[in-house]
């Protein structure tokens, strides 16, 4: 179709006179999670259907399920569960761990991390990636400790209580990788994780039956 320049003209000012008003600050943006993300987080929820709910999220207030192999369970409160927390450079999550267990090595591709343990005692550990250089302390209740963004760390309950402990990222969005779960519970085959590990065949098998690995 072709349109005359009056009528293109009038369609344009309705057009921008439609738009939402430039100069008004975005005070927030609650994720609408029916949306695809991209790399600047999730399209926000329409201003006019945000409630006093999208600035609070209660799920962390018991404790994740510890009876697994690592005798631990961590829940989080990343974007994908607190949705208002869209495009911000925070989130949190709650650690429990069972004497005994532990929240294995594993790193956090995209955000920094602090730890603070509110009962209970962890050993906990982090390594360097310039010179691979182990930075272990114990952290009683109270103890607030750093994990620099993209750094492998982990924690061990050396106690006789069960450890609760809270930590907040700098992205909405941390990413977790696991190292045991990276090489032992996908199906990269035996033969190159012999290669690159130096285990042999019997540790690799062994290790792939208890993380749930194939091939
Ligand atoms: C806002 O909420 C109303 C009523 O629940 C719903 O009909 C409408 O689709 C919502 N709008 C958006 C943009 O989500
Ligand atoms: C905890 O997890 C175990 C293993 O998956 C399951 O058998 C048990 O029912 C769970 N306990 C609760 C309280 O959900």
């Amino acid at each position: 179709m072709k349109m005359s320049l009056p009528i293109l003209f009038i369609f344009s000012l309705i057009l921008i006179s439609s738009s939402p008003p430039h100069t008004a600050a975005l005070d927030f943006c609650i994720a609408d999670l029916t949306l695809p993300t991209g790399p600047a987080g999730y399209p926000c929820k329409n201003a006019a259907n945000v409630t006093a709910d999208d600035f609070v999220y209660s799920g962390l207030g018991i404790a994740g399920n510890t009876s697994n192999l690592f005798k631990s369970a961590v829940t989080t409160a990343f974007v994908t569960e607190f949705p208002g927390l869209n495009g911000l450079g925070l989130s949190m999550a709650r650690g429990d761990i069972a004497p005994g267990g532990v929240i294995p090595m594993h790193t956090h591709p995209s955000a920094h991390e602090l730890l603070i343990i509110i009962q209970g005692s962890v050993v906990a550990g982090l390594i360097s990636s310039s010179d691979n250089q182990v930075y272990l302390k114990t952290l009683n209740k109270g103890d607030i400790m750093l994990l620099p963004k993209g750094l492998l760390h982990f924690q061990v309950n050396t106690g006789q209580v069960p450890v609760i402990e809270f930590v907040s990222f700098s992205d909405p969005d941390p990413g977790l990788q696991i190292l045991a779960n990276a090489l032992f519970a996908n199906s990269l085959p035996s033969e190159y994780i012999e290669k690159v590990t130096f285990l042999d065949d019997a540790q690799v098998k062994k290790l792939k039956a208890v993380f749930g690995g194939t091939g």
